[in-house]
């Protein structure tokens, strides 16, 4: 059976390392059990933000979260990228790295953000394959994040907590459980949240992610530019449970307020660490296969049909 976390520590409870924090951070020291930080805001800077991180990581435990890996894209696997992260890695030290089940172009283009991949096996054989390959190069296990996502596509066959029990297992790579993705991929696509954290693979995941998110009211936005939303707060709360605790992580990357805020709502967290159990959700029965909603994507190129074309 795999290690719980894969072996990987408990860090506690995390904050998302943001520019707008560092002088706060390097004169006052808060007492924040570790940091993550977007690997991409470091892996060329060799000036002052890199000095903060150096300062950083001497001090606090650190995790590199990625945003450019791109597992679920045609193109070639990056290894220009790859090569520029493992020198990051090299140098901070940090304790796993992750990205996310997403691709973030195709055909050279970058369409700067984080797509969700068709949820199919012709997909789940090609990132499974690609995410070997990223592991051998890295030599360490990466950590993927389930996405927020707006759209399905008509080719996907299953849901996405089978694909991402698949791909992990199949891999042997770890999960990062972002709980308000989950949230708001749930209400945008009428699935239902607690079996999402029933039926994933609990001792695959590595750390959680919470943030928060904006309602448009047909649909949620994952914009990271708020408080963490009640209900949000309640998966977490079972996600504790069924993961026997992880590393937590609060993401705030818009409007955002003064570093105790941010440290004040991750500390939120330790209200919901009770050992009481939730009422069983567990469904009686498998899930149904996939339908795709009327109004899937055919292709994932429809979704940057303007950049392609
Ligand atoms: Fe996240």
């Amino acid at each position: 059976m795999v290690p719980q976390r894969l072996g990987y520590e408990n860090l506690g409870l995390g904050v998302g390392l943001r520019t707008a924090h560092f002088n706060y951070i390097l004169e006052e020291k808060p007492a924040v059990d570790w940091f993550e930080i977007i690997s991409e805001n470091f892996i060329d800077s060799q000036g002052r933000p890199r000095w903060v991180l150096e300062q950083i990581a001497e001090r606090y435990p650190v995790v590199m979260h990625g945003v450019s890996l791109s597992i679920g894209t045609t193109d070639p696997l990056n290894f220009d990228y790859l090569a520029r992260l493992k020198r990051l890695a090299e140098a901070v030290q940090p304790r796993w790295i992750s990205d996310h089940l997403c691709w973030t172009g195709v055909l050279g283009l970058n369409a700067h953000d984080l797509l969700p991949v068709p949820l199919n096996e012709e997909t789940l054989r090609h990132v499974v394959e690609r995410i070997r390959v990223v592991q051998d190069f890295l030599e360490r296990p990466l950590i993927l994040e389930n996405p927020s996502s707006y759209v399905t596509f008509a080719s996907s066959t299953m849901s996405e907590w089978e694909f991402l029990t698949r791909m992990a297992e199949e891999a042997d790579c770890g999960l990062l459980l972002d709980v308000n993705n989950v949230y708001v991929s749930s209400v945008n696509h009428d699935f239902d949240p607690w079996e999402y954290l029933e039926n994933v693979p609990h001792r695959r995941i590595v750390q959680c992610h919470l943030a928060g998110h904006t309602n448009r009211e047909t649909h949620l936005i994952d914009t990271h530019d708020n408080h963490v939303i009640d209900p949000v707060w309640e998966l977490y709360r079972r996600a504790h449970q069924l993961t026997g605790g992880v590393s937590t992580l609060l993401e705030w990357d818009a409007k955002i307020p003064p570093f105790p805020v941010v440290h004040a709502e991750v500390l939120k967290a330790r209200q919901y660490m009770s050992a009481e159990d939730l009422p069983a959700r567990r469904p009686a029965t498998p899930p149904p296969p996939i339908q795709p909603s009327a109004d899937a994507v055919p292709h994932p190129l429809h979704l940057v049909a303007a950049e392609v074309q």
